[in-house]
């Protein structure tokens, strides 16, 4: 023997290869203890050690099929019971080399630790069976939970094996087509010794994920997990494959800083009635034929058998330790799938026993003969295998040889004894409704933080609302930025990819994450600025009426007889209602209103200026007929003065008919002047209109002003047409300065400049033409005679 054998030879006993293979036998004799299953046959087995070689698991492969120590190929050369089928073998490898030798034949072959995908290729492998579930459903899965907890920056470890590589293939693609983002997928290099790990860890540590899934076998995962404690890279998140979810070697104390919140999928295994009970009958005693069980022992409690070497180590077995506390702590996830192996040979053999001639599923109805059957006879029923292992899970294969998908959600936590403890969150069931495969119980999960929170994992903070999503050239989708929404739109959610408009009437609120109604700005009774001006406007609209009444009662005086009576009462009433028109501007604009406004001040206004402007040519006509003194002529100047306000009335009535009549000004909803509120005005329509309407004013005020300044040095009784320049003055003055104020106000303001300079020009009509001949009717009214008069009329001589 060779130094490599020797070597070999020393290997450690696999303390789960053994248990597997301890269930088999178990179910073995269960099932030839049955009555009701198989009865009157016994099964045997022969078992075979592949050593984990290919070489060696096509050898006793070969071995099998030839029934004896030697492989002859074709042949079956000892023993006179058939080979039903072939249990194993554990690694996917190794099994895809014995399905292609058995395929051939069409025997039998059930796998219990067979993960790859490559064995559901029905073509490739027409006998091949396993009780776990193929990688592609893990895969699927572990996206499916990363899609569950909604992170989107995820990093993917996978060894470099076909095991890695095909899982992470289908997690890559199946999580890219959730809408997340892979950061990183780096390999586990199982040919270096230390798996490339400081790497994997500085990779790691660089990127912003929080989650990392990691398909590896836990001794191919644990160089990495040992150079994360050594650099101290903790906080991370690991979702695991079925590999190494519940692996003890992972779960000590050590690795708690690193592993602990860790969730990931696991075989779900099931109960094996007796079986503890089994285990803790061995004793080396027992089975002295079993060169297995000493060594067994050996490695469970790390002791020696022999005494030489017990007496380096110094620990000796004694055969009184006891099994106990490593049935507790032992995984029978494999195990179980080992044992249902058993159950779904015996199974077929049973459908083939109770096969009944003419109903069978062979040419002519016929039957297998259970002592002669052939491998494709039974490899009929295997495929057709239907039943429920001890009531608990049932098995049955589909079209590609895999069983219903069932897996068991695990999360590591720290149990009451501080040690990590894998804890069952949940299942993942692919036979269970689309949408319902994966069931968690979201309660029972801890995660690193050391509360229930789900972890987040994402490139960069999540938008708040408010904001919206914009990705960032070169970068991952999930990698974004933030950008606050566009003015007038909202966006009430997190992440959201674009921010919705607000309808017409709303108006976002100050954050941009909900639409308010538009507060309505219009100048109203109960603002203000609007109770203000319609006081003022209803105060003054009195002023004249009052002056009014003065005349009247001093209507002897000369003053007031040097007026005409009827002019001065036409001027004074239309004041009043130039005052009372800046009602109309106040208030909600109706329909009504609006046709109204414009239009009445535009009237009442050429009327009162259309009086200040008869008076002037009274003014006028009086001085020219005061020197040849005919009261004729007085009267026809009171008739041309009269005709002139008719007609210039007039005007202003045409240009308002035809406003009304072709652009009449309507209420209208103006959102966009100001943000978050609706101002109702009323669109005058015809801006060239108003415009005319306004314009046509000032030219009656500049005409009266230039009439009355030529006439302001004639002598008349009372220095009318000097007054009248001042209120023109004024009224002008004040009209100019409501133009560009106009153009520029916003709003309600608009409305009320225009009030202002209705009352402000109306006051000073009032006041440069009436306020001077009321003072001296009521407090001078010794100046009121007619040689005080005729005195000063001589003074401006
Ligand atoms: C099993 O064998 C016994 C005796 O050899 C026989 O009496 C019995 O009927 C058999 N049972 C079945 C199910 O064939
Ligand atoms: C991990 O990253 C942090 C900063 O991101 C750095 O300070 C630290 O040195 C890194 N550790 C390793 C082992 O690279
Ligand atoms: C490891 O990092 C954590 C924080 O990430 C820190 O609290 C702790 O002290 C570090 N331990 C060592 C040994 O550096
Ligand atoms: C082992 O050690 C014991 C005493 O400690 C001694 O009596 C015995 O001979 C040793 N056996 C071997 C094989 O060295
Ligand atoms: C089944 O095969 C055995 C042995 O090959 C034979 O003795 C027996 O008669 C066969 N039974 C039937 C029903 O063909
Ligand atoms: C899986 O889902 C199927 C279909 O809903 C159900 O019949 C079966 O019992 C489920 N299996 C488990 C273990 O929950
Ligand atoms: C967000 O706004 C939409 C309409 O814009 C509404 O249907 C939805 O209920 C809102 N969602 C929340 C959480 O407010």
């Amino acid at each position: 023997r060779n130094q490599k054998w020797l070597k070999f030879g020393q290997k450690k006993l696999e303390v789960q290869n053994y248990q597997s293979m301890l269930a088999m036998i178990f179910a073995v004799e269960e099932i030839n203890a049955r009555p009701d299953l198989l009865p009157n046959i016994t099964l045997g087995y022969q078992i075979y050690d592949t050593c984990t070689v290919l070489r060696r698991a096509a050898e006793g492969t070969m071995w099998m099929l030839s029934g004896g120590s030697e492989s002859i190929p074709n042949y079956r050369c000892y023993g006179p019971s058939r080979l039903a089928g072939i249990i194993g073998d554990s690694g996917s490898t190794r099994s895809i080399l014995m399905a292609q030798i058995l395929g051939l034949y069409r025997y039998p072959q059930v796998s219990y630790f067979s993960t790859s995908p490559f064995l559901s290729n029905r073509n490739l492998f027409p006998s091949f069976f396993r009780t776990i579930p193929s990688d592609e459903f893990q895969s699927r899965g572990l996206a499916q939970l990363v899609k569950y907890f909604g992170w989107s920056w995820v990093g993917l470890l996978a060894t470099d094996n076909d095991y890695g590589q095909i899982g992470i293939q289908v997690v890559k693609q199946e999580i890219i087509m959730s809408g997340a983002c892979v950061a990183f997928a780096e390999n586990i290099l199982t040919s270096l010794l230390n798996r490339n790990a400081p790497h994997i860890v500085q990779v790691i540590n660089k990127s912003t994920v929080n989650v990392v899934v990691v398909l590896s076998s836990d001794s191919d995962f644990m160089p990495v997990v040992e150079e994360l404690l050594k650099q101290n890279v903790t906080g991370k998140i690991w979702v695991a494959s079925e590999s190494w979810s519940t692996s003890a070697l992972l779960s000590k104390d050590r690795f708690k800083k690193i592993l602990v919140g860790t969730i990931g999928f696991a075989i779900h295994g099931g109960q094996m009635p007796g079986f503890r009970e089994y285990l803790s009958s061995l004793h080396p005693s027992k089975h002295l034929n079993n060169p297995f069980a000493k060594e067994f022992w050996e490695q469970i409690f790390s002791c020696k058998w022999n005494e030489e070497e017990a007496n380096a180590t110094n620990q000796r077995c004694t055969g009184r330790e006891s099994l106990e506390s490593f049935i507790k702590k032992a995984d029978f996830r494999i195990t179980f799938n080992v044992y249902t192996c058993v159950y779904t040979l015996a199974w077929a053999l049973q459908s083939l026993l109770q096969c009944k001639p003419g109903e069978g599923p062979f040419q002519h109805g016929g039957c297998a003969n259970i002592s002669s059957f052939q491998p494709w006879q039974l490899l009929h029923y295997v495929r057709n295998v239907n039943f429920q292992v001890n009531d608990w899970a049932y098995i049955f294969f589909n079209n590609k040889g895999d069983p219903p998908a069932i897996y068991d959600i695990v999360n590591w936590q720290l149990g009451d004894t501080g040690n990590m403890e894998q804890v069952i969150v949940g299942i993942y069931n692919s036979s269970a409704p689309h949408g319902n495969t994966l069931t968690l119980n979201n309660a029972a999960f801890m995660w690193n933080t050391g509360d229930a929170q789900v972890p987040y994992s994402r490139c960069n903070p999540s938008c708040p609302s408010g904001f919206q999503k914009v990705t960032i050239p070169g970068k991952p989708f999930c990698c974004y930025e933030c950008n606050l929404c566009p003015q007038g739109e909202i966006s009430n959610q997190t992440d959201a990819v674009e921010c919705d408009q607000c309808s017409w009437d709303m108006w976002p609120n100050e954050v941009q994450d909900r639409c308010l109604p538009r507060t309505i700005e219009f100048l109203s009774y109960t603002d203000p600025m609007g109770v203000s001006l319609a006081t003022i406007a209803i105060i003054s609209s009195t002023i004249p009426i009052c002056i009014m009444l003065v005349f009247f009662c001093h209507r002897t005086t000369p003053i007031v007889k040097a007026n005409n009576w009827s002019l001065s009462c036409l001027l004074l009433v239309s004041l009043s209602f130039c005052f009372l028109c800046a009602l109309v501007f106040i208030g909600y604009p109706r329909p009504e209103m609006c046709l109204l406004r414009q239009v009445g001040f535009g009237m009442v206004f050429s009327l009162s200026i259309s009086c200040v402007l008869a008076k002037t040519i009274i003014v006028v006509i009086a001085f020219k007929a005061t020197k040849p003194g005919t009261r004729l002529r007085k009267w026809s100047g009171i008739k041309v003065s009269y005709s002139v306000m008719g007609f210039c009335v007039l005007i202003q009535l045409c240009v308002c008919v035809t406003w009304l009549s072709f652009s009449p000004p309507f209420p209208e909803l103006d959102i966009r002047s100001q943000s978050g509120v609706i101002i109702i005005i009323c669109n005058e329509n015809s801006p060239t209109a108003f415009w005319c309407m306004v314009g046509y004013l000032g030219l009656l005020a500049a005409l009266s002003f230039i009439v009355a300044f030529l006439a302001r040095r004639l002598p008349d009784s009372f220095n009318e047409a000097k007054f009248i320049t001042f209120s023109m003055l004024a009224f002008l003055s004040v009209w100019v300065s409501f133009v560009p104020a106009y153009l520029s106000a916003r709003g309600k303001n608009t409305v009320a400049m225009e009030i202002f300079a209705i009352i402000s020009s109306s006051w000073a009509v009032v006041i440069c033409i009436f306020f001077p001949k009321c003072f001296i009717i009521l407090f001078r009214p010794n100046m009121n005679s007619r040689e005080q008069l005729m005195k000063k009329d001589k003074v401006y001589k």
